[in-house]
């Protein structure tokens, strides 16, 4: 499996404090199944804002002392960017704010409960320049809860969705949980990955959830979210998205009540 989504370099933004840590958390990945960790830490400029050269150093330490220790686990680089007016020129500057520095992918962050303003047209106006904008946990902003045909009408556009793990599982609770596998029954949810940040209370795990989604749209196709599409995105290469599911009856029912 490959984790898309993990905040495992230590000491440079809320994620490990130290290398150790930091290998501890290559070791739950790696005993998960996972072989393939893109390191994203967190980028926002004025409060977290790492150089390439740094991200990259850290990447080569961790990954030497996981090998040292028989970890078999790939590091790739990557970020959770942050959604701000500065976004399209940072994305030109820093190297590793592309998932796996390919200029292609990108981790895009909002803040926990809000979505700024014109946010759409905003991701839109980056995916028409080349980049594709990848929302992060959309289930756990409170924004998106309550507007979830926001997601419909960029998806169809080509902008891609990551749930977390934890949200599947119900560790982060019950509305997120929901809202998680209405993503998933509606084809808006492409990518399923950790957001771990830590070796103890967010670990990189992957195996449960991706179980749990698959009860709800198929072994196959839940696997898929941890294999097949992130495949595609570490090597910059096209996914065709799978076509959406429309909100009818039931469905939208409960998302009005929620
Ligand atoms: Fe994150």
């Amino acid at each position: 499996m490959i984790d898309l989504h993990c905040h495992i370099l230590p000491g440079i933004d809320d994620g490990p404090e130290t290398i150790d840590e930091a290998v501890d958390m290559c070791r739950i990945a790696s005993a998960d199944g996972i072989k393939t960790i893109v390191a994203t830490p967190h980028f926002n400029p004025g409060t977290y804002e790492n150089s390439s050269e740094k991200v990259f150093r850290l990447i080569d330490e961790l990954g030497a002392k996981a090998k040292e220790r028989g970890i078999d686990v790939r590091i790739l680089p990557g970020a959770d960017v942050s959604v701000t007016p500065e976004l399209p020129a940072y994305l030109k500057k820093e190297e590793y704010l592309t998932i796996n520095r390919t200029g292609r992918y990108f981790l895009a962050e909002f803040p926990a409960a809000s979505a700024p303003p014109g946010w759409d047209m905003f991701l839109l106006s980056i995916l028409n320049s080349g980049t594709i904008p990848v929302i992060t946990h959309p289930e756990r902003n409170l924004w998106f809860l309550e507007h979830p045909n926001s997601l419909y009408d960029v998806v169809k556009k080509g902008v891609m969705v990551q749930v977390t793990a934890m949200s599947i599982t119900g560790d982060l609770g019950e509305d997120i949980q929901k809202f998680s596998i209405y993503l998933l029954k509606h084809n808006l949810a492409h990518v399923i990955a950790s957001d771990a940040h830590s070796a103890t209370y967010r670990q990189p795990l992957l195996s449960h959830a991706v179980r749990m989604a698959g009860d709800v749209i198929g072994k196959e196709r839940a696997y898929a979210l941890v294999t097949s599409i992130p495949a595609a995105i570490i090597e910059g290469r096209h996914v065709s998205l799978p076509e959406l599911i429309e909100p009818v009856g039931q469905k939208k029912r409960w998302l009005q009540r929620v």
